[in-house]
């Protein structure tokens, strides 16, 4: 991580750095780093409170310089609202727009006393954790193919004060994991191929403890009889891959195992897409990369859990060799698909990684996948398309994206809407036509996974950002993660662990 986090003590009012940070509140007023910052400057915050050059507001960050008799000529005064409604969305917003104001400038060495606000419902290590995810998420630049300018490099450390016994160690390997999905995201589809997933697994492999990772390449699939899969893959010059990444926490406890849709890039294949946009179609491999950064961060953790990730990774390109609307397709599971558009593409490598996850007797399978043009238009851009017919799995993912801000919103898979998907030729079509795209594309998959423990996470409008400054947003990784915590939490509590 280029932002290096320390922790220092509750009170450590003196450690010389360039800037501090502490909160106000509207109603209570200063914070009690706040009080002492205020004393030992002769009353500069509340001066700049009463002038109206800071305000109290929720997410409200200014700036004061020039201060004397503190550690640091700079402090930046968050607002955090009414103390008596600082609920975790407006803590995570107040923490995101202070790391925003200090992206760049010449505060390179900052000291956060954030922390010492009480947050509804969450403990002092849930503020630490989001403190170091949120710097380091606004530190982060891309710079694989286009190097950093001089004067943009922003925090290079941040002292965070927490109580005794907190350590830095979870938060700073969940913002890595985010981090690392961001970075595949990113990178450009000429580079993140199949193949440079496959490396990036066996990396990981050879970095992280009880890791290994297992590439299946064409001949292996054919021989497991993936026609659904190596369908898509025929278009395309660049070999598919199936990447198996084991993190082995818990002996032979039965895993948690995760399926991330890797289309590397989406031309739509024969049913090309028009042209505008398509370049945000590299994006297309964000689950396999919420699936890559979730599995680091959780062996970094060392969650005491055993988790499988497993990334079908696929171009879908158009080819005189390519497959065509028309065509049967042959699945692993033995079902038959008649392809009627060579763009729902996601969910036919999804179909046979699913499968294939069956031989790892999984106590509950989760797939991520940008997968329907049509959950953006439900959900927007903020909240992923949840679906399962397994009440209890639903609530934990809801439960745990809401704790950390990386929310899903649930849609039905009603048995309702499987006809949609009636075919012809073949067992089923792999199209449900115009009506509920977001969840016929779940009924498709909720074929190949009925009697297991399956939810299905649609992450087309949230995996990033558009426009010329988007970007891949390395969501749910931060969803993935507290849901395995829990996951960990329950086995660890139940009868006989
Ligand atoms: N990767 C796309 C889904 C997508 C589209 C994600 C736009 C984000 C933004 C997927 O492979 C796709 O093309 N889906 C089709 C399905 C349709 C042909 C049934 C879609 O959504 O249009
Ligand atoms: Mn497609
Ligand atoms: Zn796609």
């Amino acid at each position: 991580m280029s932002l290096a986090i320390q922790l220092i003590a509750a009170n450590a009012f003196t450690t010389p750095t360039d800037a501090v940070i502490v909160g106000v509140f509207e109603d209570s007023g200063l914070t009690p780093a706040a009080s002492e910052f205020d004393r030992l400057s002769g009353g500069a915050i509340r001066r700049a409170l009463e002038r109206g050059d800071a305000a109290a507001k929720l997410a409200t960050v200014t700036r004061l310089t020039g201060l004397v008799g503190l550690p640091a000529s700079r402090l930046i005064l968050v607002g955090l609202g009414k103390s008596t409604a600082l609920d975790a969305a407006g803590f995570i917003k107040a923490v995101q727009e202070t790391a925003k104001t200090l992206r760049s400038g010449p505060i390179r060495h900052a000291l956060s006393f954030l922390g010492e606000v009480a947050v509804i419902g969450r403990d002092p290590g849930w503020l630490l954790d989001q403190q170091i995810v949120a710097f380091a998420q606004h530190g982060y630049r891309y710079a694989a193919t286009k190097p950093r300018k001089p004067g943009e490099e922003g925090l290079s450390t941040l002292a965070i004060a927490a109580a005794a016994g907190l350590d830095s160690q979870r938060g700073e390997a969940i913002a890595e994991g985010i981090t690392l999905a961001r970075e595949l995201g990113n990178l450009p589809p000429n580079l993140c191929t199949p193949a440079h997933l496959a490396e990036t697994a066996l990396r990981l492999a050879g970095e992280l403890p009880n890791f290994r990772s297992e590439i299946l390449d064409q001949a292996e699939m054919e021989k497991l009889g993936m026609g659904a899969l190596l369908g898509v893959a025929r278009g395309s010059a660049h070999p598919p891959k199936l990447i198996v990444m084991h993190y082995r926490g818990a002996g032979n406890a039965a895993p948690q195992v995760l399926v991330g849709k890797g289309i590397t890039f989406d031309t739509g294949g024969i049913s090309i897409k028009p042209g505008a946009a398509m370049d945000e179609m590299k994006y297309d491999m964000c689950g396999g990369a919420a699936v890559f950064g979730t599995l680091q961060a959780v062996a970094r953790i060392g969650l005491p859990l055993n988790v499988i990730g497993i990334v079908p990774a696929v171009e879908n390109m158009p080819d005189g060799n390519a497959y065509r609307p028309g065509d049967v397709l042959s699945s692993m599971s033995g079902q038959t698909i008649e392809v009627l558009n060579t763009d729902a593409e996601g969910r036919l490598i999804l179909c046979d990684a699913l499968h294939y996850a069956r031989r790892f007797k999984p106590e509950r399978l989760i797939d991520i996948a940008t997968l329907t043009g049509a959950c953006v238009v439900a959900l927007g851009k903020h909240a992923h398309g949840l679906m399962s017919e397994d009440e209890a799995l639903v609530a934990e993912l809801l439960a745990a994206g809401d704790r950390v801000h990386d929310r899903a919103w649930r849609l039905p898979l009603w048995r309702d809407y499987q006809s949609q998907l009636d075919s012809n030729f073949a067992d089923m079509a792999n199209i449900g036509g115009k009506h509920a795209g977001a969840i016929t594309s779940g009924c498709f998959l909720s074929r190949f996974t009925h009697d297991l423990r399956w939810a299905h996470l649609d992450i087309a409008g949230t995996a990033w950002d558009e426009g010329r400054k988007g970007g891949a947003t390395g969501r749910p990784v931060g969803l993935l993660v507290e849901w395995l915590r829990a996951c960990a939490a329950e086995a660890a509590a139940r009868p006989g662990a």
